[in-house]
C-alpha cells in the first residue's frame, strides 16, 4: 500500500510537470523507448476494441523533406503561408529529431462508437504517447500545422482522408536549454462541481 502511494505519487507529479515545448534538438528517443510509448498508447480507452490508433514517424533526413512537402501542400491547398511562417518551420523541423505523425482509422456509421468516441480515443492515446516520452525526459509539441487539414499531407503519409482522420503531429527530442516554466494551471474547483438532484423536480 506504502509503495503504491508513493508510485502515485511519483506518476502524478509527473503528469503535472509535463510541458509542451518546441524547441528541441537531437537525440530522439532509442527504439526501444519509443516503442514502449506506442505501447502506452495502446492502453488508450477504447470502445469496441477498434484499436483505431495509428502512428507514422520521420527521421531525419527525411524531417527535412517532409518539410519542404508539408510548406508546399500547404501552399497548393490555399493556406496562408508567409514567407516568415515558412523559414520558422524549416528553422524548427530542422533540429528536430522525431516527427510523428498521428491518425486514427474511421468506421464509419459504427453501430456503438461514434465518430466523436472514435476520435476521444485517439486523444487520449496521444496523450499517453507524450506523457510516456515526457516520463522519459523527453520534449513533445502536438501541431496541426504542416498541412494537417490538407487532403495532401495526410494521403503522402498513407492516411488517405476517407479511411483515416488526421490528428496532427508530435514533435519530439532532447529539450534545450530549460525545461519551459510551468504555466498557471486552473484549480480543480474552477473545472469540477457535484451534481445534486434538483429538490423541485
Ligand atoms: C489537437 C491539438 C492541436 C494543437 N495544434 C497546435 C498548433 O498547431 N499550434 C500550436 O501552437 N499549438 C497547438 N496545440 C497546443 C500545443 O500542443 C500545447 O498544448 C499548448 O501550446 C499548451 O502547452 P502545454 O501543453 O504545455 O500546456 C495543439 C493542441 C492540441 C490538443
Amino acid at each position: 500500500m506504502h509503495t503504491q502511494h508513493l508510485q502515485a505519487e511519483t506518476f502524478l507529479s509527473t503528469l503535472s510537470s509535463r510541458r509542451s515545448t518546441k524547441s528541441i534538438v537531437a537525440p530522439g528517443p532509442t527504439p526501444e523507448q519509443l516503442e514502449q510509448c506506442f505501447k502506452a498508447a495502446t492502453f488508450a480507452p477504447d470502445h469496441a476494441a477498434l484499436r483505431l490508433w495509428r502512428f507514422v514517424t520521420i527521421s531525419p533526413p527525411h524531417v527535412e523533406a517532409f518539410a519542404e512537402l508539408a510548406i508546399a501542400a500547404s501552399l497548393r491547398a490555399g493556406l496562408p503561408m508567409r514567407e516568415e511562417k515558412m523559414a520558422s518551420i524549416r528553422r524548427w523541423l530542422k533540429n528536430v529529431p522525431l516527427l510523428i505523425g498521428m491518425a486514427y482509422q474511421m468506421h464509419h456509421d459504427h453501430p456503438k462508437v461514434s465518430a466523436l468516441e472514435q476520435s476521444l480515443s485517439m486523444g487520449a492515446a496521444v496523450m499517453n504517447l507524450q506523457n510516456s516520452l515526457h516520463a522519459m525526459g523527453f520534449g513533445t509539441f502536438w501541431s496541426t500545422g504542416l498541412g494537417t487539414y490538407t487532403d495532401e499531407v495526410p494521403a503522402a503519409l498513407g492516411f488517405d482522408s476517407l479511411d483515416y482522420q488526421f490528428v496532427g503531429f508530435l514533435s519530439v527530442g532532447t529539450i534545450q536549454g530549460d525545461m519551459p516554466l510551468a504555466v498557471k494551471r486552473p484549480d480543480p474547483q474552477e473545472i469540477v462541481h457535484a451534481w445534486v438532484p434538483n429538490p423541485s423536480v
